[in-house]
């Protein structure tokens, strides 16, 4: 078989790049480890920045995203159960995001793949990728049967996240990682319950960090800062309740409808860069390259402008004859990271409770949060990453 780029992962930045390459007449095939009820039943990101809409749009994939998208001109942070909010659309000219799950926006992909001839094999185990320092890169896999197929390809791209081959088949030599744990986790919930505001809250309590978002009117995503070691089934619905309501303060907390959770799970917190994004013909996307904390929303938004600066590059190589956009791809993909990498940091510095964490340290983040509350200007520099950097 042969193709011009193999993709590695079906997951945001995967399918997001097998469709704009599918646009453009480049051929393209995608190997997911997984089958596609896997992929588009975990439960991940849930707010799209403008760029990322604006793709969804360019693609003419966003019909559901146009129904059912909830788009927030606004945001609203608490300390210590007092409320205010930001007017993102205001202090941004108009930007916004929308509330749109990862699980919807992976439906409407994997839903329009066929018809535009974008090429999935599901179940693909074994991914070995082998030449992508020579000039005709193959990539092997084995399929459920146990047969090993190959593709022949210009190049390769690893979109499988921060466990895939893709990373590791690059020699450690060429490679720098730059990394950072946080000691806590999100234990998030869903339940169909209507949202306690219109628009996301972040809180800092004395207790540790809370958010409350949304998936729908009628379908709420809670999260609360814990322990790393904490186990799941400490943590009944009504103790996840209890605490939530507690850390977002009593007036906020008395107005939240509780009901059943129909998911529960913790998720760590890291972040994470590896560099640089390309070596030869093997690029890396999205999570394969980088992981930012969830404080901010900037994970799949940052797959899905990686691919947008990719799939140019490619196009600019096979209608242009230009391998300027290839040659400039890390850094011009690692420029944006980084800043997203720098924003997720700062909102999860200033709004979680540290172990270590004395008075000094607290009054530290008060004094950030009470300055954004006084500050247009602090306002604006929050708003204008929140809704994403424009794709330079
Ligand atoms: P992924 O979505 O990880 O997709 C990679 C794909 O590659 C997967 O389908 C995987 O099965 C496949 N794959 C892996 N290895 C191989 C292999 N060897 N061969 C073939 N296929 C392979 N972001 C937010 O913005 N907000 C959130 O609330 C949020 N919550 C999250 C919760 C969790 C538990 C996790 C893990 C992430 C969360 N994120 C969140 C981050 C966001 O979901 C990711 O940034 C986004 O999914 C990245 O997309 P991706 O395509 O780069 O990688
Ligand atoms: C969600 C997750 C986030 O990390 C965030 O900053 C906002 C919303 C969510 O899952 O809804």
């Amino acid at each position: 078989m042969r193709t011009q780029v193999a993709i590695i992962g079906a997951g945001p930045a995967g399918m997001f790049l097998a469709h704009l390459l599918a646009r453009d007449g480049i051929d393209a095939i995608v190997l997911e480890r997984h089958d596609r009820e896997y992929v588009e039943g975990r439960v991940r990101a849930g707010v799209l920045e403008q760029v990322t809409v604006d793709l969804l749009h360019g693609l003419g994939l966003a019909d559901r995203l146009d129904e059912q998208g909830l788009v927030h001109g606004g945001t609203n942070l608490s300390l210590d159960g007092e409320l205010f909010h930001i007017d993102m659309e205001g202090l941004t000219d108009g930007r916004t995001v929308t509330v749109y799950g990862q699980q919807e926006v992976m439906h409407d992909l994997f839903e329009a793949a066929d018809e535009r001839g974008v090429r999935i094999v599901w179940n693909a185990r074994e991914v070995t990728i082998e030449g992508a320092d020579g000039t005709a890169p193959t990539v092997r896999w084995r399929e459920q049967t146990g047969d090993q197929y190959e593709v022949r390809c210009d190049f390769v791209v690893g979109c499988d996240g921060q466990h895939g081959v893709s990373r590791k088949s690059i020699p450690a030599s060429v490679q720098r990682e730059f990394e950072r744990i946080y000691p806590f986790g999100w234990l998030g919930i869903l339940a169909e319950v209507p949202p306690v505001e219109d628009e996301l809250i972040y809180a800092n309590h004395e207790r540790g960090f809370a958010l409350a978002s949304m998936r729908s009117p009628t379908r709420s995503r809670y999260y609360i800062q814990c322990d790393i070691d904490e186990k799941l089934e400490d943590w009944s619905d009504e103790r996840f309740w209890d605490e939530l309501c507690l850390r977002l303060g009593p007036e906020v907390g008395a107005r939240v409808v509780r009901g059943p959770s129909f998911e529960k799970s913790i998720a760590p917190l890291r972040s994470f860069v590896a560099e640089p994004m390309r070596w030869n013909r093997l690029f890396l996307a999205g999570d394969a390259a980088h992981i930012v904390p969830p404080t901010g929303a900037k994970g799949m938004n940052l797959a899905v402008s990686d691919v947008a600066i990719l799939a140019e590059a490619f196009v600019e190589h096979y209608t242009e004859n230009s391998d300027a956009g290839i040659d400039n791809y890390s850094s011009r993909a690692l420029a944006r990271v980084w800043k997203a990498v720098r924003f997720s940091w700062w909102f999860t510095s200033i709004t979680h409770r540290y172990p270590d964490m004395d008075g000094f340290d607290r009054r530290m983040q008060m004094a950030e949060l009470e300055y954004i509350r006084g500050s247009l200007p602090a306002q604006r520099t929050l708003a204008e990453n929140y809704v994403g950097l424009p794709l330079e």
